[in-house]
Protein backbone atom coordinates (compact mmCIF):
# COMPACT_ATOMS: atom_id res chain seq x y z
CA UNK A 1 0.00 0.00 0.00
CA UNK A 2 1.46 3.74 -1.13
CA UNK A 3 0.73 6.71 1.55
CA UNK A 4 0.03 9.72 0.13
CA UNK A 5 -1.39 12.96 1.63
CA UNK A 6 -3.00 15.99 0.11
CA UNK A 7 -2.35 19.90 0.50
CA UNK A 8 -5.50 21.79 0.06
CA UNK A 9 -8.96 20.31 0.41
CA UNK A 10 -11.07 22.80 -1.93
CA UNK A 11 -13.04 22.10 -5.00
CA UNK A 12 -10.51 19.91 -5.96
CA UNK A 13 -8.54 18.59 -3.17
CA UNK A 14 -12.17 17.08 -1.77
CA UNK A 15 -12.60 16.15 -5.29
CA UNK A 16 -9.33 13.73 -5.05
CA UNK A 17 -10.01 12.60 -1.88
CA UNK A 18 -13.84 11.26 -3.26
CA UNK A 19 -12.14 10.21 -5.73
CA UNK A 20 -9.55 8.11 -4.38
CA UNK A 21 -12.43 6.71 -2.42
CA UNK A 22 -15.21 5.67 -4.37
CA UNK A 23 -12.84 4.34 -7.27
CA UNK A 24 -10.62 2.74 -4.51
CA UNK A 25 -10.44 -0.78 -6.56
CA UNK A 26 -10.43 0.29 -9.78
CA UNK A 27 -7.54 2.68 -8.83
CA UNK A 28 -5.48 -0.05 -6.73
CA UNK A 29 -5.77 -2.39 -10.03
CA UNK A 30 -4.68 0.47 -12.63
CA UNK A 31 -1.54 1.52 -10.02
CA UNK A 32 -1.18 -2.18 -9.19
CA UNK A 33 -0.99 -1.04 -5.78
CA UNK A 34 -3.78 0.39 -3.23
CA UNK A 35 -3.27 4.08 -2.54
CA UNK A 36 -4.05 5.26 1.15
CA UNK A 37 -4.56 9.02 1.43
CA UNK A 38 -3.31 9.23 5.13
CA UNK A 39 -3.12 12.97 5.13
CA UNK A 40 -5.02 16.17 4.25
CA UNK A 41 -3.25 19.56 4.92
CA UNK A 42 -5.66 22.45 5.18
CA UNK A 43 -6.75 25.86 7.17
CA UNK A 44 -10.09 24.92 8.40
CA UNK A 45 -11.44 21.67 9.93
CA UNK A 46 -13.89 19.90 8.10
CA UNK A 47 -16.27 18.79 11.04
CA UNK A 48 -18.65 16.06 9.49
CA UNK A 49 -16.64 15.51 6.51
CA UNK A 50 -16.05 11.60 6.30
CA UNK A 51 -12.49 12.53 5.56
CA UNK A 52 -12.44 14.74 8.65
CA UNK A 53 -9.80 13.04 10.46
CA UNK A 54 -7.45 12.73 7.96
CA UNK A 55 -7.07 16.91 8.45
CA UNK A 56 -3.88 18.47 9.90
CA UNK A 57 -2.71 21.62 9.83
CA UNK A 58 1.12 21.50 10.06
CA UNK A 59 3.14 20.41 7.07
CA UNK A 60 6.03 19.26 8.61
CA UNK A 61 4.28 16.20 9.79
CA UNK A 62 3.43 15.25 6.15
CA UNK A 63 7.56 16.73 5.19
CA UNK A 64 8.65 14.12 7.88
CA UNK A 65 6.83 11.27 7.47
CA UNK A 66 8.57 8.51 5.87
CA UNK A 67 5.38 6.43 4.86
CA UNK A 68 4.68 9.35 2.70
CA UNK A 69 5.76 8.21 -1.30
CA UNK A 70 3.44 11.23 -2.99
CA UNK A 71 1.74 14.50 -2.19
CA UNK A 72 -0.94 15.79 -3.91
CA UNK A 73 -0.60 19.89 -4.33
CA UNK A 74 -4.22 21.54 -4.20
CA UNK A 75 -3.24 25.03 -2.66
CA UNK A 76 -3.24 26.91 -5.26
CA UNK A 77 -1.13 30.13 -5.67
CA UNK A 78 2.41 30.65 -5.25
CA UNK A 79 3.07 30.88 -2.20
CA UNK A 80 3.08 28.79 0.22
CA UNK A 81 2.48 26.23 -2.43
CA UNK A 82 6.06 26.61 -3.99
CA UNK A 83 8.17 26.49 -0.63
CA UNK A 84 6.22 23.23 0.11
CA UNK A 85 6.66 21.53 -2.96
CA UNK A 86 10.62 22.10 -3.12
CA UNK A 87 10.49 20.96 0.69
CA UNK A 88 8.55 17.84 -0.10
CA UNK A 89 11.05 16.60 -3.07
CA UNK A 90 14.07 17.47 -0.62
CA UNK A 91 12.41 15.30 1.55
CA UNK A 92 12.30 12.63 -1.33
CA UNK A 93 8.75 12.82 -1.60
CA UNK A 94 6.99 12.75 -5.66
CA UNK A 95 4.24 15.68 -6.01
CA UNK A 96 1.06 16.23 -8.11
CA UNK A 97 -0.11 19.60 -9.20
CA UNK A 98 -3.19 21.13 -10.51
CA UNK A 99 -1.65 24.41 -9.94
CA UNK A 100 -1.35 26.26 -12.98
CA UNK A 101 0.05 29.50 -11.88
CA UNK A 102 3.35 27.63 -9.90
CA UNK A 103 3.89 25.30 -12.84
CA UNK A 104 3.60 28.01 -15.83
CA UNK A 105 6.33 30.48 -13.07
CA UNK A 106 8.33 27.67 -11.46
CA UNK A 107 7.94 24.53 -13.47
CA UNK A 108 11.57 24.32 -14.71
CA UNK A 109 13.10 24.75 -11.71
CA UNK A 110 11.04 22.15 -9.67
CA UNK A 111 11.14 19.19 -12.82
CA UNK A 112 15.08 20.16 -12.10
CA UNK A 113 14.79 19.34 -8.58
CA UNK A 114 12.69 16.27 -9.16
CA UNK A 115 15.14 14.90 -11.50
CA UNK A 116 18.07 15.41 -9.33
CA UNK A 117 16.32 13.43 -6.65
CA UNK A 118 14.75 10.63 -9.09
CA UNK A 119 11.20 11.63 -8.24
CA UNK A 120 8.13 12.39 -10.30
CA UNK A 121 6.36 16.10 -10.29
CA UNK A 122 3.39 15.67 -12.41
CA UNK A 123 1.04 18.28 -13.76
CA UNK A 124 -2.29 16.49 -15.97
CA UNK A 125 -4.32 18.76 -14.02
CA UNK A 126 -2.57 22.02 -14.09
CA UNK A 127 -4.02 22.83 -17.63
CA UNK A 128 -7.14 21.33 -19.76
CA UNK A 129 -8.84 20.21 -16.03
CA UNK A 130 -9.96 16.70 -17.25
CA UNK A 131 -9.13 16.92 -20.95
CA UNK A 132 -5.67 14.62 -21.29
CA UNK A 133 -3.43 17.19 -23.07
CA UNK A 134 -0.08 16.67 -21.10
CA UNK A 135 0.43 13.16 -21.50
CA UNK A 136 -0.83 13.17 -25.38
CA UNK A 137 2.19 15.64 -26.06
CA UNK A 138 4.66 14.71 -24.18
CA UNK A 139 3.75 11.03 -24.78
CA UNK A 140 1.59 10.09 -27.57
CA UNK A 141 2.76 13.16 -30.10
CA UNK A 142 6.52 12.79 -29.14
CA UNK A 143 7.43 11.65 -32.74
CA UNK A 144 6.45 15.05 -33.97
CA UNK A 145 8.00 18.01 -34.49
CA UNK A 146 4.87 20.37 -32.97
CA UNK A 147 4.81 23.48 -34.51
CA UNK A 148 1.46 25.19 -33.21
CA UNK A 149 -0.87 24.74 -29.85
CA UNK A 150 -3.70 26.54 -29.51
CA UNK A 151 -7.34 26.61 -27.77
CA UNK A 152 -10.15 27.96 -25.83
CA UNK A 153 -7.80 27.26 -22.14
CA UNK A 154 -10.69 28.90 -19.81
CA UNK A 155 -13.98 27.78 -19.33
CA UNK A 156 -15.01 31.09 -17.50
CA UNK A 157 -14.55 33.35 -20.34
CA UNK A 158 -16.23 30.69 -22.82
CA UNK A 159 -19.16 30.40 -20.72
CA UNK A 160 -19.13 34.35 -21.03
CA UNK A 161 -18.89 34.92 -24.28
CA UNK A 162 -21.25 32.11 -24.96
CA UNK A 163 -24.11 33.57 -23.06
CA UNK A 164 -23.62 36.56 -25.16
CA UNK A 165 -23.43 34.95 -28.51
CA UNK A 166 -26.95 32.72 -28.03
CA UNK A 167 -28.99 34.93 -25.29
CA UNK A 168 -27.78 38.71 -25.84
CA UNK A 169 -26.34 39.05 -22.47
CA UNK A 170 -24.15 42.09 -21.64
CA UNK A 171 -20.59 41.05 -20.68
CA UNK A 172 -21.32 42.16 -16.96
CA UNK A 173 -24.83 40.02 -16.70
CA UNK A 174 -23.01 37.09 -18.27
CA UNK A 175 -20.17 37.27 -15.76
CA UNK A 176 -22.57 37.86 -12.77
CA UNK A 177 -24.56 34.58 -14.11
CA UNK A 178 -21.06 32.57 -14.19
CA UNK A 179 -20.66 34.02 -11.00
CA UNK A 180 -23.85 32.40 -9.69
CA UNK A 181 -23.54 29.29 -11.09
CA UNK A 182 -19.56 28.69 -10.00
CA UNK A 183 -17.98 28.63 -12.75
CA UNK A 184 -16.57 32.52 -12.13
CA UNK A 185 -14.53 33.02 -8.73
CA UNK A 186 -15.40 35.89 -6.62
CA UNK A 187 -12.75 37.84 -7.97
CA UNK A 188 -12.84 36.95 -11.39
CA UNK A 189 -9.89 39.64 -12.71
CA UNK A 190 -7.54 36.06 -13.75
CA UNK A 191 -10.29 34.60 -15.53
CA UNK A 192 -11.38 37.60 -17.88
CA UNK A 193 -7.92 39.22 -17.98
CA UNK A 194 -6.66 36.02 -19.89
CA UNK A 195 -4.00 35.22 -17.16
CA UNK A 196 -5.36 31.87 -16.25
CA UNK A 197 -5.22 31.56 -19.87
CA UNK A 198 -1.67 32.91 -20.42
CA UNK A 199 -0.47 30.57 -17.74
CA UNK A 200 -1.64 27.14 -19.59
CA UNK A 201 -0.41 27.81 -22.96
CA UNK A 202 2.74 29.02 -21.41
CA UNK A 203 3.25 25.03 -19.51
CA UNK A 204 1.86 23.49 -23.11
CA UNK A 205 4.43 25.71 -25.18
CA UNK A 206 6.71 24.79 -22.85
CA UNK A 207 5.96 21.18 -23.29
CA UNK A 208 5.79 21.36 -26.86
CA UNK A 209 8.63 23.69 -27.69
CA UNK A 210 10.85 22.50 -24.80
CA UNK A 211 11.95 25.65 -23.26
CA UNK A 212 10.51 27.90 -20.72
CA UNK A 213 8.24 30.86 -21.77
CA UNK A 214 7.32 33.71 -18.71
CA UNK A 215 3.99 34.00 -18.66
CA UNK A 216 5.14 37.91 -17.68
CA UNK A 217 6.36 38.32 -21.22
CA UNK A 218 3.36 36.87 -23.23
CA UNK A 219 1.32 39.44 -24.54
CA UNK A 220 -2.44 38.96 -22.60
CA UNK A 221 -5.59 40.34 -23.38
CA UNK A 222 -8.92 39.27 -21.86
CA UNK A 223 -12.30 39.66 -22.35
CA UNK A 224 -13.57 42.46 -20.42
CA UNK A 225 -13.86 44.58 -23.34
CA UNK A 226 -15.66 42.64 -25.96
CA UNK A 227 -19.24 43.57 -26.21
CA UNK A 228 -22.15 42.88 -27.41
CA UNK A 229 -21.73 44.42 -30.64
CA UNK A 230 -18.30 42.68 -31.12
CA UNK A 231 -20.44 39.74 -30.83
CA UNK A 232 -22.90 40.93 -33.58
CA UNK A 233 -20.81 41.89 -36.33
CA UNK A 234 -18.90 38.17 -35.37
CA UNK A 235 -22.12 36.56 -36.41
CA UNK A 236 -22.54 38.80 -39.18
CA UNK A 237 -19.03 37.33 -40.75
CA UNK A 238 -19.78 33.69 -39.95
CA UNK A 239 -17.29 33.85 -37.05
CA UNK A 240 -17.75 33.63 -33.28
CA UNK A 241 -15.86 35.80 -30.92
CA UNK A 242 -13.32 33.35 -28.50
CA UNK A 243 -10.73 34.15 -26.38
CA UNK A 244 -7.84 32.11 -27.99
CA UNK A 245 -4.41 31.32 -25.93
CA UNK A 246 -1.76 30.13 -28.76
CA UNK A 247 1.83 29.26 -29.21
CA UNK A 248 3.83 28.36 -31.96
CA UNK A 249 6.91 28.46 -34.01
CA UNK A 250 8.14 31.56 -35.29
CA UNK A 251 11.63 30.44 -36.82
CA UNK A 252 13.79 27.22 -37.00
CA UNK A 253 14.62 28.31 -32.89
CA UNK A 254 12.07 30.43 -32.18
CA UNK A 255 8.30 30.53 -30.96
CA UNK A 256 6.14 32.79 -29.99
CA UNK A 257 2.87 32.99 -27.27
CA UNK A 258 -0.27 35.67 -26.89
CA UNK A 259 -3.79 35.28 -25.43
CA UNK A 260 -6.18 37.91 -27.15
CA UNK A 261 -10.32 37.49 -27.79
CA UNK A 262 -10.53 36.52 -31.86
CA UNK A 263 -13.14 36.36 -34.06
CA UNK A 264 -12.69 32.44 -34.78
CA UNK A 265 -14.73 30.97 -38.40
CA UNK A 266 -17.06 29.13 -38.11
CA UNK A 267 -15.64 26.12 -40.13
CA UNK A 268 -13.06 25.92 -37.34
CA UNK A 269 -13.59 23.24 -34.93
CA UNK A 270 -12.69 25.06 -32.12
CA UNK A 271 -15.62 27.57 -33.09
CA UNK A 272 -18.37 24.82 -31.69
CA UNK A 273 -16.83 24.96 -28.10
CA UNK A 274 -19.27 26.54 -26.27
CA UNK A 275 -20.34 27.03 -22.61
CA UNK A 276 -17.40 25.85 -20.08
CA UNK A 277 -16.09 23.34 -22.41
CA UNK A 278 -12.35 23.70 -23.45
CA UNK A 279 -10.79 22.69 -26.58
CA UNK A 280 -6.98 22.35 -27.94
CA UNK A 281 -5.74 21.97 -31.42
CA UNK A 282 -2.32 20.38 -31.71
CA UNK A 283 -0.57 20.97 -35.01
CA UNK A 284 2.70 18.40 -35.80
CA UNK A 285 4.62 17.45 -38.54
CA UNK A 286 3.68 13.38 -38.99
CA UNK A 287 0.23 14.26 -36.67
CA UNK A 288 -1.47 16.84 -38.83
CA UNK A 289 -4.47 18.35 -36.62
CA UNK A 290 -5.91 16.75 -33.65
CA UNK A 291 -8.09 18.28 -31.14
CA UNK A 292 -8.52 17.70 -27.14
CA UNK A 293 -11.93 18.41 -26.03
CA UNK A 294 -13.55 18.06 -22.94
CA UNK A 295 -14.36 19.84 -19.04
CA UNK A 296 -11.32 22.49 -18.42
CA UNK A 297 -12.33 22.84 -14.93
CA UNK A 298 -14.32 21.36 -11.86
CA UNK A 299 -13.86 19.05 -9.07
CA UNK A 300 -14.33 15.38 -10.44
CA UNK A 301 -12.72 16.34 -13.91
CA UNK A 302 -9.88 18.01 -12.33
CA UNK A 303 -9.63 14.87 -9.73
CA UNK A 304 -9.46 12.67 -12.50
CA UNK A 305 -6.09 13.91 -14.50
CA UNK A 306 -4.92 14.20 -10.60
CA UNK A 307 -5.03 10.82 -9.60
CA UNK A 308 -4.67 9.48 -12.75
CA UNK A 309 -0.89 11.25 -12.01
CA UNK A 310 -1.07 9.65 -8.59
CA UNK A 311 -1.58 6.55 -10.15
CA UNK A 312 1.55 6.97 -12.34
CA UNK A 313 3.46 8.15 -9.69
CA UNK A 314 2.66 4.90 -7.90
CA UNK A 315 3.79 2.87 -11.02
CA UNK A 316 7.17 5.37 -11.60
CA UNK A 317 8.67 5.12 -8.14
CA UNK A 318 11.73 3.49 -8.73
CA UNK A 319 12.04 4.64 -12.33
CA UNK A 320 10.99 8.57 -12.72
CA UNK A 321 9.34 9.45 -15.93
CA UNK A 322 10.91 11.86 -18.25
CA UNK A 323 8.70 14.86 -18.03
CA UNK A 324 11.19 18.87 -18.39
CA UNK A 325 12.05 21.37 -20.63
CA UNK A 326 15.19 23.83 -20.76
CA UNK A 327 15.55 27.08 -19.06
CA UNK A 328 14.16 30.33 -20.40
CA UNK A 329 15.87 31.96 -23.25
CA UNK A 330 15.44 34.95 -24.50
CA UNK A 331 16.69 34.99 -28.03
CA UNK A 332 13.52 32.11 -28.21
CA UNK A 333 11.04 33.89 -28.06
CA UNK A 334 9.68 36.81 -30.66
CA UNK A 335 7.03 39.06 -29.55
CA UNK A 336 3.40 37.60 -30.72
CA UNK A 337 2.72 41.25 -33.11
CA UNK A 338 5.16 39.76 -35.64
CA UNK A 339 2.28 36.79 -36.33
CA UNK A 340 0.50 38.27 -39.22
CA UNK A 341 -3.75 38.33 -39.35
CA UNK A 342 -7.01 39.67 -40.67
CA UNK A 343 -8.03 41.91 -38.87
CA UNK A 344 -11.78 42.89 -37.36
CA UNK A 345 -11.66 46.81 -36.35
CA UNK A 346 -14.66 48.83 -35.62
CA UNK A 347 -14.68 52.53 -35.07
CA UNK A 348 -16.35 55.86 -34.69
CA UNK A 349 -14.52 57.74 -37.00
CA UNK A 350 -16.15 59.27 -39.96
CA UNK A 351 -15.86 57.65 -43.60
CA UNK A 352 -13.44 59.79 -44.48
CA UNK A 353 -10.75 59.47 -42.39
CA UNK A 354 -11.26 55.29 -42.58
CA UNK A 355 -11.13 55.54 -46.57
CA UNK A 356 -7.54 57.34 -45.67
CA UNK A 357 -6.54 55.17 -43.71
CA UNK A 358 -7.88 51.55 -45.11
CA UNK A 359 -8.82 53.00 -48.73
CA UNK A 360 -11.94 51.23 -50.30
CA UNK A 361 -12.90 48.53 -47.79
CA UNK A 362 -16.32 46.72 -47.38
CA UNK A 363 -18.22 47.44 -44.23
CA UNK A 364 -19.94 44.51 -41.87
CA UNK A 365 -23.57 45.68 -40.58
CA UNK A 366 -26.41 43.95 -38.83
CA UNK A 367 -29.94 44.42 -38.35
CA UNK A 368 -29.70 47.23 -35.27
CA UNK A 369 -26.00 48.20 -35.52
CA UNK A 370 -25.05 51.54 -34.12
CA UNK A 371 -25.84 54.36 -36.48
CA UNK A 372 -22.38 56.46 -35.22
CA UNK A 373 -19.85 53.42 -36.17
CA UNK A 374 -17.99 51.34 -38.65
CA UNK A 375 -16.95 47.66 -38.48
CA UNK A 376 -14.75 45.91 -41.36
CA UNK A 377 -12.52 43.62 -41.61
CA UNK A 378 -8.63 44.00 -42.93
CA UNK A 379 -6.29 41.86 -45.20
CA UNK A 380 -3.30 40.10 -43.47
CA UNK A 381 -1.37 42.31 -41.46
CA UNK A 382 1.33 42.62 -38.76
CA UNK A 383 0.07 43.83 -35.74
CA UNK A 384 2.73 46.85 -35.74
CA UNK A 385 0.47 47.60 -39.41
CA UNK A 386 -2.46 47.87 -37.77
CA UNK A 387 -1.63 49.90 -34.89
CA UNK A 388 -0.18 52.64 -37.27
CA UNK A 389 -3.23 52.32 -39.53
CA UNK A 390 -5.54 52.88 -36.41
CA UNK A 391 -3.95 55.49 -34.65
CA UNK A 392 -5.75 58.81 -35.54
CA UNK A 393 -9.03 56.48 -35.57
CA UNK A 394 -11.85 56.40 -32.68
CA UNK A 395 -11.22 52.71 -32.07
CA UNK A 396 -13.90 50.58 -30.25
CA UNK A 397 -12.57 47.49 -31.34
CA UNK A 398 -9.97 45.42 -33.01
CA UNK A 399 -9.36 41.80 -32.83
CA UNK A 400 -7.61 38.91 -34.82
CA UNK A 401 -9.62 36.90 -37.12
CA UNK A 402 -9.07 33.17 -37.27
CA UNK A 403 -9.81 31.12 -40.03
N1 LIG B 1 -11.24 24.54 -9.38
C1 LIG B 1 -10.96 23.99 -10.55
O1 LIG B 1 -11.85 23.62 -11.32
C2 LIG B 1 -9.52 23.81 -10.96
C3 LIG B 1 -9.24 23.19 -12.19
C4 LIG B 1 -7.91 22.96 -12.57
C5 LIG B 1 -6.90 23.39 -11.74
N2 LIG B 1 -7.20 24.02 -10.56
C6 LIG B 1 -6.10 24.44 -9.71
O2 LIG B 1 -6.11 23.63 -8.54
C7 LIG B 1 -5.65 24.38 -7.43
C8 LIG B 1 -6.70 24.35 -6.35
O3 LIG B 1 -7.87 24.95 -6.83
P1 LIG B 1 -9.27 24.86 -6.01
O4 LIG B 1 -10.29 25.41 -6.93
O5 LIG B 1 -9.44 23.50 -5.46
O6 LIG B 1 -8.98 25.91 -4.83
P2 LIG B 1 -9.83 26.13 -3.51
O7 LIG B 1 -11.18 25.55 -3.64
O8 LIG B 1 -9.69 27.56 -3.16
O9 LIG B 1 -9.06 25.26 -2.42
C9 LIG B 1 -7.79 25.59 -1.93
C10 LIG B 1 -7.48 24.71 -0.73
O10 LIG B 1 -6.13 24.97 -0.33
C11 LIG B 1 -6.09 25.27 1.05
N3 LIG B 1 -5.07 26.28 1.29
C12 LIG B 1 -4.84 27.40 0.58
N4 LIG B 1 -3.82 28.09 1.11
C13 LIG B 1 -3.42 27.37 2.20
C14 LIG B 1 -2.40 27.57 3.16
N5 LIG B 1 -1.62 28.63 3.15
N6 LIG B 1 -2.24 26.63 4.11
C15 LIG B 1 -3.05 25.55 4.14
N7 LIG B 1 -4.03 25.31 3.26
C16 LIG B 1 -4.21 26.22 2.30
C17 LIG B 1 -7.48 25.79 1.42
O11 LIG B 1 -7.66 25.48 2.75
P3 LIG B 1 -8.88 26.01 3.64
O12 LIG B 1 -10.12 25.65 2.88
O13 LIG B 1 -8.77 25.27 4.91
O14 LIG B 1 -8.68 27.49 3.76
C18 LIG B 1 -8.37 24.99 0.47
O15 LIG B 1 -8.72 23.77 1.09
C19 LIG B 1 -5.35 25.78 -7.98
O16 LIG B 1 -3.99 25.86 -8.31
C20 LIG B 1 -6.19 25.87 -9.22
O17 LIG B 1 -5.66 26.76 -10.18
C21 LIG B 1 -8.48 24.24 -10.16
Amino acid sequence: MIQTALLGFGTVGSGVAEVLSENRESIAHNAAEEIDLKYIFCRRDRPGSPFASKIIHDFETIENDPEIRIVTECMGGLEPAYEYTKRLLLAGKSVITANKELVATHGYELLQLAKENNLNYLLEGSVGGGIPIIRPITQCLAANELDEIFGILNGTTNYILTQMEENGTSFPDALKEAQRLGYAEADPTADVEGLDATRKICILADLCFGRHIDPNGVRTSGISNVSIEDVRYSEQMNCRSKLIARALRTGPSTVTAYVAPHLLSRSSMLSNVSGVMNGIIVRGNALGEAMFYGPGAGKFPTASAVVADMIDAVKHLKARKYLGWDAADPEHFTDSDDIVSRWFVRTASPLSEIGRAFGNIRFISYPDAPRDEYAFATAPMYAHAIKVMTRNLDIRSVYRIMD
